[in-house]
């Protein structure tokens, strides 16, 4: 199974660049990125190579936010680190009034380099070590979310060890199917996320109960890649039943986290209406009288990162393989879910010329280091540069140096310039670290 449910043919070249606006074909510098040719990051960096367009993401930003505005919702967003945690990228969300969610203390100790506030991060995951709940209580995280019960016993000792109060959430699981890959669902009674339904108000009140813990409210977050609102309705509709029924039952309910999950389009359809997204929001939590927060990742990034690929060579081996400097080991998800990612060439010739049936691979040795099957493409050459599209959410955060291969550099694209914003990893680093011990100990 596909992490999205395509039905019909695959879009060509032309249907790919049409359904994205951040990107343009012009006949001399090819393939750009909001104005900026790719040939010239490629000349400059070299390959293979993530880029990323600023523009973009605070256009999507924008678009979130609005559409809430337009519903009159106030809302709290979160961007959720682990989508793509570069410092860079935590700087322009906040500049733009983002938090972040977090899901460990290294993505709190970079959401506070890139300036966010420990006051405006949220803490989710379903394990968090002592050592890292600690450090965030010692820093004065906002808000942890909360998915056991044996974690806010582990909360309210650290909390009252350290003298302070944290700010729980209790993470709901509300036995929704998000329509999503089995891998990215989370909201279904059998995963391993959250609490039942049925366990919150013994839970909450036991919470509230508890020193060095102030039970807050409700968080939720049901998967990834989710295009429809009907499961988010189903769940909210089910959030706030909860959050009457324990004010019903005595408790203080200040907030609702709804999480993120809203999906973006791979081929060429839509991807999840932030203007539906917030009106269904609106209606399942109308009256409420709760602090709206959530923690979207691939929406905001997804759509503006590239991974930038040259060609190795051709090779005909009963089918038609174009083997890339790229590989699963930079971008993993279609090795992982079988992700489906857009490619262009990136020189205006090739993309004008026929197109015929190849397999897009990688160089390691895995036979799932497969980037596209049968996709139609044109004759590329040794050296000739691909995009692989919408590498910005869970592209560069999931890579490994798996087979020895140094991690790539990465640059942000903005008002018409590039700009580093990670150099490329020099081989040397790959060991650096690593020791071989002398026989018979030191
Ligand atoms: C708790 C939590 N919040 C937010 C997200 C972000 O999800 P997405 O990138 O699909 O918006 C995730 C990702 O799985 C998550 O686990």
């Amino acid at each position: 199974m596909a992490d999205m449910a395509f039905s019909g043919p695959e879009p060509d070249l032309q249907d790919l660049l049409a359904a994205r606006p951040q990107l343009q074909m012009h006949a001399q510098d090819g393939l750009c990125l909001e104005g900026v040719a790719l040939n010239a990051v490629a000349d400059e960096y070299g390959t293979p190579i993530w880029v990323y367009g600023a523009g973009t993401m605070r256009a999507r930003f924008a678009a979130l936010r609005d559409a809430f505005k337009a519903e009159a919702v106030p809302m709290h967003i979160h961007y959720a680190v682990k989508a793509n945690d570069h410092l860079a990228i935590l700087n322009l969300f906040r500049e733009q009034g983002a938090g972040a969610d977090v899901v460990s203390i290294g993505e709190f100790r970079r959401a506070g380099l890139a300036g966010i506030t420990a006051r405006d991060i949220v803490y989710s995951g379903v394990g968090k070590s002592e050592a890292e709940l600690e450090a965030a209580l010692a820093a004065g995280i906002g808000q942890i979310n909360t998915e056991s019960a044996e974690e806010i016993e582990m909360i309210s000792a650290i909390a009252s060890r350290l003298g302070v109060v944290a700010n729980i959430a209790l993470r709901m699981n509300p036995d929704v199917d998000a329509g999503t890959h089995a891998k990215i669902t989370t909201g279904l009674a059998e995963n391993k996320f959250g609490i039942a339904a049925a366990d919150i108000p013994a839970l909450y009140a036991r919470a509230a109960s508890l020193p060095g813990v102030r039970a807050a409210g409700i968080a939720m977050h049901i998967g990834s890649q989710i295009l429809s609102t009907t499961p988010y309705r189903l769940a909210y509709e089910k959030g706030a039943t909860m959050v009457r029924a324990l004010r019903e039952a005595g408790q203080n309910v200040e907030v609702l986290d709804i999480g993120g999950g809203l999906g973006i389009g791979y081929q060429d359809e839509p991807g999840l209406n932030p203007a539906a997204f917030a009106a269904t929001v609106r209606q399942a939590t109308q009256g409420l009288g709760v602090k709206l927060m959530m923690e979207p990742g691939r929406y905001l990034t997804g759509p503006a990162g590239i991974l930038l690929a040259s060609v190795i060579l051709r090779k005909q081996a009963g089918k038609r393989f174009l083997v890339l400097d790229a590989a699963m080991n930079e971008l993993m998800r279609p090795a992982m879910y079988e992700a489906w990612h857009g490619i262009l060439p990136v020189d205006a010739s090739a993309f004008h010329a026929p197109a015929t049936p190849a397999d897009v691979v990688g160089p390691i040795c895995e036979s799932a280091d497969v980037f596209a099957k049968d996709r139609a493409l044109p004759d590329l050459r040794p050296g000739a540069r691909l995009g692989l599209l919408d590498a910005g959410a869970y592209g560069a955060v999931m890579s490994s140096a798996y087979n020895a291969r140094p991690r790539p550099a990465a640059v942000l694209v903005d008002q018409g310039g590039f700009a580093l914003i990670t150099r490329r990893q020099e081989p040397e680093a790959l060991w650096e670290g690593e020791m071989i011990p002398v026989p018979g100990g030191a």
